[in-house]
């Protein structure tokens, strides 16, 4: 593997290439926008995870930024210093792997790794000696003469990565390319992956509606939403900081609690909660809206102390790593809580809900149009 890197894709050493996307927009036919003008940056070497629900326009970017579709006029990309606007896909020197995974299935493993030194006039010795090292990156070895059919869908992505990979990109995109798999291959396959992109180095851009798959692969996450970028951050700010609902709501379970705020208190219809200091904080009466997420509820049998939430288990799913409990506060929507898998709750049981403070994700005025979540 190692020769590979210093060989074929020398991608560490030749320096990685950071991209620039200048407001750029993109409407197709007379309709209305796929994408509103945007600013983004990759930065050399980073993993950049696009991430929204379907229609967002996540195809779209990666798809501009690899030269098979342009921008709206006025908007520009750069790879490094270089603008690469008006460039077509040919001479913008990516990679990319489809979902479909799109190989040639007429040509072996080997020919389809290949087709893009071929086409270069790489010679044939070297270009069995790059195939050899690609397949040895991608765990196939042995395999250049098999037919594509004759291959899993898991060895198919491999090959089409390794294909990707063999005209030395400066940049790789990745278009949901594990989500043809099945669950338990799409995590061995992420996860080799994951050490492919940080060994390589390369600037890699990696579309997915999976937040799970984001947050394991992303050096950073754009989360998008409509044509938009909602927020741009690390795994664990967009988890943790979510910068408004749709981010909160689109990224793992939220839950929400209406009340008034007395004292630095949540006074609800199922008991009261201690806020989280704020930089603003609420007035005295004011009603508030709390959020949390499911893992950072501790349960327990009701006291009587009067502090935290009582509620009344509505129903429970036992998923392995945990068990999932949807309980009744008496408000509209039931709270969802992550237990340990270990300890056995039952629907009909009365409860009680503590969350620390700091596990508060956002305390929001309510009611409000204000859609933001302060810190
Ligand atoms: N060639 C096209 N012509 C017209 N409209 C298009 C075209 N390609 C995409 N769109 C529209 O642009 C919007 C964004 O599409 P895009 O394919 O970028 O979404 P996506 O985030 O990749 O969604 P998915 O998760 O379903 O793949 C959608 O409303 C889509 O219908
Ligand atoms: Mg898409």
């Amino acid at each position: 593997m190692s020769a590979l890197v210093s060989n074929t894709v020398s991608k560490a050493d030749s320096g990685s290439v950071s991209i620039k996307l200048i407001q750029c927009s993109k409407t197709f036919g007379n309709g209305a926008p796929a994408l509103e003008p945007i600013d983004l940056e990759v930065h050399p070497g980073e993993t950049l995870v696009l991430l929204g629900p379907s229609g967002c326009g996540k195809t779209t970017t990666l798809r501009m930024i690899a030269g098979l579709e342009f921008p709206d006029a006025g908007g520009r990309i750069l790879f490094g210093d270089e603008d690469v606007t008006d460039l077509p896909i040919e001479r913008r020197g990516v990679g990319m792997v489809f979902q479909s995974y799109a190989l040639f299935p007429n040509m072996t493993v080997g020919e389809n790794i290949a087709y893009g030194l071929r086409i270069r006039g790489i010679a044939a010795a070297e270009r069995l000696t790059r195939i050899d090292d690609l397949l040895e990156l991608v765990q196939l070895q042995g395999f250049a003469q098999r037919r594509i059919d004759q291959l899993s869908g898991g060895q198919k992505q491999r090959v089409a990565l390794a294909r990707a990979l063999a005209v030395e990109p400066r940049v790789l995109l990745l278009d949901e390319p594990l989500t043809a798999l099945d669950a338990k291959l799409r995590e061995s396959l992420r996860a080799d992956l994951n050490s492919l992109l940080r060994k390589l180095g390369i600037t890699a851009i990696y579309v997915t509606h999976d937040q799970g798959e984001a947050m394991a692969l992303g050096d950073r996450i754009v989360v998008m939403e409509r044509g938009r970028i909602a927020q741009i951050g690390s795994p664990q700010e967009i988890y943790y900081q979510p910068a408004n609902l749709f981010v909160a709501d689109f990224i793992g379970n939220m839950n929400r609690i209406s009340g008034a705020v007395q004292d630095g208190q949540l006074q609800t219809v199922a008991g009261t909660l201690a806020l989280p200091e704020q930089q603003t904080p609420l007035q005295h009466g004011a009603q508030a809206t709390a959020m949390f997420r499911p893992e950072d509820v501790q349960l327990a049998v009701p006291d009587g102390s009067g502090e935290g939430l009582d509620g009344c288990i509505m129903s429970s799913f036992f998923m392995g790593d945990r068990t999932r409990l949807m309980i009744d506060v008496g408000q509209a929507l039931p709270i969802i809580v992550d237990a340990s898998g270990r300890v056995s709750w039952h629907a009909g049981e009365r409860v009680n809900l503590r969350i620390a403070p700091q596990a508060m994700l956002g305390v929001l005025p309510s009611p409000t149009d204000n859609q933001g979540v302060p810190s």
